[in-house]
């Protein structure tokens, strides 16, 4: 019959772009449907807990890609509390169960290695000491990066040339125990108003020494770090998060364009595996505006796979992969709110609505393990 037989490619073509396959260097991704990293401060004493493996897993498909949680590289690095980290050995340890759980259901999983910079508070420092950063000014704005939360932020202290070199290093280390701990490779913090992206902005950034002024120079440490940490656990196993146009955390930029095709371009030369970035629309983490600005420079710009986030649904998600705008959309509280995101995707199901007030509350169970699936699933 071949009347009615369809070649390969016309079957691809049915396919909806966001549940297409996708090669990432060395994964073979079976959707391109990520899941976004999202604190979500049930970590106790900053360290991964057993109810975490329930909540990935959850979220885990057979090819698959997810993103773990922001995860501290050193004692400095926590500016919430609850979140885990990845600088002790108990982290490591209690972090294991949960990679174990993703990967035997065929998922891949990176750890996102951060710190908050300034975006913290003398009660999550080792002594009560302040929280370090590029600067020694606080953040003005008086609310959390979630835009709703009221926040005061205490000064920082600002780094000695020689200190950044450490903090360099932290990173390095952390992302070793992240592949100790078994993920299959770290995504860097550069976004949201976190110590790399205070180091990146021009409204931010005020040092006089090589790490400050020109585009070159605020762009090194956050280089420095995909460097050692490249070197470290191979490029091929290294993504990094930015948000070149968002201003969360009193954290803007005069020419965000300009900086986030530096960036993509002086990421080349590192050989990373993916660049992740956030979309212009985001004014917070949650609201979303309308604007000209779009990252297609950016995506030309980086030869490696382009992930983007933000404000995005089904609909969107496939003609931005499908117009070839991204290769992979990464989705944050629709994620959350539906374990199985892509079973929906594909059936083009309901989608069951996210609960702002539990993202961020430390209970084991509600709000984290208890949005349900498909029925027809069950
Ligand atoms: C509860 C929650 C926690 C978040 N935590 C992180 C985080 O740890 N690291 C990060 O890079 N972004 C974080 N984000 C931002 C998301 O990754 C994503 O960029 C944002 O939610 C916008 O995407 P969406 O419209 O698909 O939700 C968080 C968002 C939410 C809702």
């Amino acid at each position: 019959m071949a009347g009615i037989s369809m070649s390969a490619q016309e079957n691809l073509d049915l396919i909806p772009a966001l549940l297409a396959p996708y090669k990432m260097a060395s994964f073979s991704l079976s959707h391109r449907i990520v899941l976004a990293p999202m604190s979500r401060l049930r970590s106790y004493n900053f360290v991964a807990q057993p109810h975490a493996v329930l909540y990935y897993s959850q979220r885990t498909t057979q090819g698959g890609f997810l993103i773990g949680e922001a995860s501290g590289v050193s004692a400095t690095a926590q500016g919430y509390p609850n979140t885990p980290g990845v600088w002790t050995k108990e982290q490591v340890e209690a972090w294991k169960p949960v990679v174990d759980a993703v990967h035997k259901k065929g998922g891949i999983f990176f750890c996102q290695l951060w710190h908050a910079g300034r975006a913290s508070d003398n009660c999550f420092q080792p002594d009560g000491q302040p929280p370090i950063s590029c600067t020694d000014k606080p953040i003005r704005a008086k609310t959390h990066i979630d835009g709703v939360t009221e926040a005061s932020f205490p000064a920082p202290r600002k780094l000695t040339t020689r200190e950044i070199t450490r903090v360099v290093d932290d990173f390095r280390k952390a992302a070793r125990n992240a592949m100790e701990a078994g993920f299959d490779g770290v995504e860097i913090h550069g976004a949201n108003g976190y110590l790399i992206d205070q180091f990146l902005k021009d409204q931010v950034n005020d040092r006089t020494d090589e790490y400050g002024g020109s585009l070159e120079n605020r762009c090194r440490f956050p280089l420095q770090i995909v460097e050692a940490v490249a070197d470290e656990i191979g490029a091929d196993r290294v993504g990094i998060r930015l948000s070149p146009f968002a201003d969360y955390n009193d954290c803007a930029d005069s020419n965000p364009e300009a900086l986030g095709l530096y960036m993509a371009r002086s990421l080349n030369k590192y050989g990373v595996l993916y660049c992740h970035m956030i979309e212009p629309r985001m004014i917070t983490q949650f609201d979303s505006r309308k604007t000209e600005d779009g990252l297609l420079r950016m995506r030309k710009a980086f030869e490696g796979t382009f992930i983007v986030a933000g404000g995005y649904g089904r609909k969107d998600g496939n003609e931005v992969v499908g117009s070839g705008g991204a290769d992979l959309v990464a989705f944050g509280r629709l994620f959350l709110a539906n374990p199985d995101l892509p079973r929906r995707f594909e059936l083009n199901a309901a989608l069951n609505e996210y609960d702002r007030n539990t993202f961020y509350t430390h209970d084991p169970v509600v709000g984290y393990t208890d949005y349900p699936f498909l029925e027809t699933d069950n």
